[in-house]
């Protein structure tokens, strides 16, 4: 058992079974060539897909990738499938569709050591509606569930949720392994305790922000998100996208970080650009100081100055979401030097969440 007392892999009887197992094969997709630039989520689940093939288990993957409304070849598993194909060595078996004919019939004659990757299963709206029926549906291929995919649990969709009230269920290696380094970390975390969170909506984060409170010593607020907090101060944001239904989440949260003696620090300056675009035109402006015409980009040198110094006197820090739009490298050295000050800070470092973990792979950070 892991430190939750979760189930864990090791302690299913997997012989011989058809085991469906959810992993997080949400991987970014070169649209030209059809490769994968970073496959560490696929690699992440080797541990637990080797031990169930070894175990003698019939395996069954079932994973998203992006947020297709609908079938989408262009965002099908099967990149993801060749690749892990390629790492095994072996053929995956790879499904036309999620609960269909096709999906149906090859679970049916899958073998001992087989592996059949489903289609994406957001093809599918049922997923992340987390519909019982389309549960039931995905559960009726196989006779244990796993869930390995650590990037998605925090969603309680059918895959990852609703799959588990209907099979024989337990946590695979990579979330056992993630939830037991969290919970340990954060039982009693060394202190000052810092969290930084970026990333673009307050509604995603809302939950993470709350209980933060009760937690940390610092929170550091960066991305996008920090603009529906501005706004909900009545500060100009320009053409930053804000969350006009947060404004209240947000002060909400504020006074509660003020009434708790959390040091919620936002960002002093921004770089900020004309248009959404890599080249476009950029400056950096005090907080409260934006131009109407523009939006923000990244948080600006002050900020990281600023955030560095907090993170340099940490002893455990969690980062959750990028800085700014790491994407366009113009726009990166936020993130990228928030990563360097995590890296460099000697503490006890957890860095989740799918786009911190490739900004860290994408600046060369991820060990
Ligand atoms: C991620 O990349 O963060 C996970 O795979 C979850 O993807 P989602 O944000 O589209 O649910």
């Amino acid at each position: 058992m892991s430190l939750l007392q979760k189930k864990s892999l090791s302690d299913l009887n997997v012989q011989g079974k058809k085991v469906i197992m959810r992993v997080d094969f949400n991987v970014p997709l070169d649209k030209d060539t059809g490769t994968i630039p970073d496959d560490t989520r696929i690699k992440a689940a080797l541990p637990s897909i080797q031990y169930l093939l070894v175990h003698g288990a019939k395996l069954i993957l079932v994973s998203h990738l992006g947020r297709p409304k609908g079938f989408d070849p262009a965002q099908s598993m099967a990149p993801a499938a060749k690749r892990l194909g390629e790492l095994l060595g072996k053929e995956i078996i790879l499904a036309k569709d999620v609960i269909g004919e096709d999906a149906k019939g090859k679970a049916a004659l899958l073998k001992e050591g087989e592996i059949l990757m489903l289609e994406n299963v957001r093809y599918h709206k049922e997923e992340t509606a987390n519909d019982r029926s389309f549960a039931k549906e995905l559960a009726s291929l196989a006779e244990v569930y796993v869930n390995d995919a650590f990037g998605t649990s925090h969603r309680a969709h059918a895959s990852t949720f609703g799959l588990a009230k209907f099979l024989p269920s337990a946590a695979g290696f990579l979330v056992q392994k993630e939830l037991d380094v969290m919970v340990a970390a954060l039982a009693a975390p060394e202190r000052p305790f810092t969290a930084i969170i970026g990333g673009a909506k307050v509604s995603d984060k809302i939950g993470v922000l709350e209980n933060l409170l009760d937690k940390v010593d610092n929170l550091l607020i960066g991305g996008a998100m920090a603009y529906t907090f501005y706004a909900a101060q009545g500060w100009e944001t320009g053409t930053s996208p804000i969350e006009a239904d947060k404004q209240e989440v947000a002060l909400s949260i504020l006074e509660k970080a003020k009434a708790k003696g959390v040091n919620l620090i936002l960002p002093q300056d921004n770089v900020v650009s004309d248009d959404f675009a890599p080249g476009a035109a950029s400056k950096i402006v005090p907080a409260n100081q934006f131009d109407p015409a523009w939006m923000g980009m990244d948080i600006g040198p002050q900020t990281v100055a600023n955030f560095a110094s907090v993170i340099k006197n940490s002893r455990t820090v969690i980062w959750n979401g990028p800085m700014g739009v790491f994407e366009f490298p113009v726009f990166a050295e936020g993130t990228r030097k928030i990563a360097a000050a995590v890296a460099e800070s000697g503490a006890t470092s957890i860095i989740g969440g799918g786009d911190s973990a490739s900004a860290l792979e994408q600046l060369g950070y991820a060990e």
